[in-house]
């Protein structure tokens, strides 16, 4: 089904309207996957005011609609998205009034960066096409990545006479390994979903024919999974990341006991069970037999 746009919050006039979308961004939400597309094919989905406001809206609906298990995010045509709109996300907001330039380029972060990486649903990028810039945030803004063999990727902002900015440089820095990073934000040079895949900036690559189906079977994976559980050990790991190792020890032990104590399905309790009582599954293999 086709996610409908919301253009007012219901109920107390003090509520905050919602953002509408659908004009940038569409959603269909399919048997708990919402497939989000930053729909600009004749500009390659290149990131406007439009797609940043979008996207922030849709984000909060995706995160409040309980059908909806898991997000892909990718690109209409032929094209993920070729980065930010050099007209619209920079030549016209650079001319304007300064107040409303930082509130796009916070609303840019905000979706990009904050919102993906701390998502509570699990998130997959699926790679079609051209990748550029800005987009790189996108990518690395989520869970995981799946591109297609054909998907072209570039860091083009050294063409141009820019940094990659916005928060790229510092995403990059967190997935790629310093030479390839350097190479390719010196560089400009393009790689393809091949390169990418052996540079660990995406999990898998596949023929573009098999990207759609191959990126299904991944969020159904994830689908299947704990969502209280994965919640939490995508959480922990972001923060795990910059402790130091006594508080990462620290912080794991009691997010854990966190996790057990709150998971509404006790997961814990029902695979311990499964496992030693029933004998009726092998915890390395599969995910326990989830009553929900
Ligand atoms: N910003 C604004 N418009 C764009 C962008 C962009 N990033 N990318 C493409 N477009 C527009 C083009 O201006 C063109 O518009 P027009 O039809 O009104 O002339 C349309 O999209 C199609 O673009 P073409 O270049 O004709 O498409 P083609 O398929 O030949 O090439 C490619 C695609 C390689 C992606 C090329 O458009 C390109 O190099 N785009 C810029 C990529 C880039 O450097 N992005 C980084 C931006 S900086 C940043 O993100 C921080």
């Amino acid at each position: 089904m086709t996610a409908t746009p919301k253009t007012e919050a219901s109920g107390a006039a003090s509520q905050t309207p919602r953002q509408p979308w659908g004009e940038h961004v569409t959603v269909a939400v399919e048997e708990g996957i919402a497939w989000i597309t930053l729909n600009r094919p004749d500009k390659r989905n290149a990131i406007n005011p439009g797609i940043v406001y979008e996207m922030v809206a849709v984000l909060d609906a995706m995160e409040e609609d309980d059908e909806v298990k898991a997000l892909v995010v990718t690109g209409a045509g032929d094209s993920f998205s070729a980065g930010q709109d050099l007209k619209e996300y920079f030549r016209i907001p650079d001319a304007g009034p300064p107040l409303e330039r930082e509130k796009l380029y916070r609303a840019n972060a905000a979706w990009q960066w904050r919102r993906m990486m701390h998502f509570p649903k699990p998130t997959i990028a699926m790679v079609n096409g051209w990748c550029f810039g800005g987009a790189f945030q996108v990518l690395i803004g989520c869970d995981l990545a799946v591109a297609a063999d054909e998907a072209t990727f570039g860091l083009s902002e050294i063409n141009w006479g820019i940094i990659p900015a916005g928060i790229v440089t510092k995403s990059v820095a967190e997935v790629m390994s310093q030479r390839d990073a350097l190479y390719y934000i010196m560089t400009g040079e393009t790689f393809d979903g091949k390169q990418a895949r052996q540079m660990g900036l995406v999990n898998i690559s596949v023929p573009r024919e098999e990207l759609r189906a191959r990126t299904t079977a991944l969020a159904e994976t994830l689908k299947a999974k704990n969502p209280f559980v994965l919640r939490a050990a995508k959480t922990a790991y972001h923060h795990v990341k910059t402790m130091p190792w006594d508080s990462a020890l620290d912080y794991l032990m009691a997010k854990s006991d966190h996790t057990k104590f709150r998971d509404p399905e006790q997961g814990d309790k029902a695979g311990m069970k499964q496992f030693l009582d029933d004998k009726s599954f092998r915890p390395g293999l599969q995910t326990y037999q989830r009553e929900s």
